[in-house]
């Protein structure tokens, strides 16, 4: 069994200066839409932008609307700590390609009749909090990682800049009806070939058998 892909999949944030092609792109997308997801829905969508311009683009309207935040906090340790933040979520700028990721409302089975059931608040709120929708688009996103770890292509998982959606939007120019951005990943060839990964909770903490 050779699982070798997954585990030297790791999160990259540095790139080296060289494009990723059309062809390999639509690969990895390919990988991404065979994920499963709630009654079939493959409620995703991909975002590609292509050429540094695009990602100083969008590194711009995160930075902006970071700023624009912080001018509105007045307690200075909020303040800082999310202006010091910028840098998290904009470990995607060094490279080439970057897939934003936009998923589709999508409403839990039993949502409307759980509250139509005059349910509790709480037992209401837990369901919607299960957010199918977007499990389905985290699976398409976890293939497109992996496919493009066995492939050569380091990737990243950023969530950190969706404050931004907005704006991003704009920027770019893409609106779909029902659709919101979630999350985004550069794509494109890792600086360097090492790479130092946070070590993993044991097994014995993470898994429990019940027989
Ligand atoms: C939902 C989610 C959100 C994340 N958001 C960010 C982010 O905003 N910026 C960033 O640099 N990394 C982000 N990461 C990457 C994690 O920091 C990284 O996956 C974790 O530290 C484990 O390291 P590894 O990916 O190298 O195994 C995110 C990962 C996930 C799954």
């Amino acid at each position: 069994m050779d699982n070798s892909y997954i585990y030297n999949r790791h999160s990259v944030r540095k790139f080296k200066d060289e494009e990723v092609s059309i062809d390999a792109l639509k690969e990895i997308i390919k990988a991404g839409s065979y994920a499963p997801s709630g009654k079939n829905s493959q409620n995703w969508h991909f975002v590609i932008l292509r050429g540094k311009d695009q990602v100083d683009k969008i590194a711009s309207a995160i930075e902006k609307k970071n700023k624009d935040i912080c001018d509105k906090i007045s307690d200075e340790t909020i303040k800082n700590k999310f202006l010091n933040g910028i840098k998290y979520q904009l470990t995607f700028k060094s490279a080439q390609t970057l897939i934003l990721v936009y998923a589709r409302k999508y409403t839990p089975t039993g949502y409307e009749e759980l509250k139509l059931s005059g349910a509790p608040e709480e037992e209401i709120k837990d369901l919607w909090n299960t957010a199918p929708g977007i499990q389905g688009v985290s699976a398409a996103l976890e293939n497109i990682m992996l496919t493009a770890a066995n492939m050569g292509y380091g990737t990243c998982w950023i969530t950190g800049p969706d404050y931004a959606a907005k704006e991003i939007n704009a920027v770019i120019g893409f609106e779909k009806e029902d659709y919101s951005l979630i999350a985004m990943t550069p794509i494109g060839v890792p600086l360097s070939t090492d790479f130092k990964r946070p070590p993993r909770k044991p097994l014995e903490e993470i898994m429990t058998i019940i027989e």
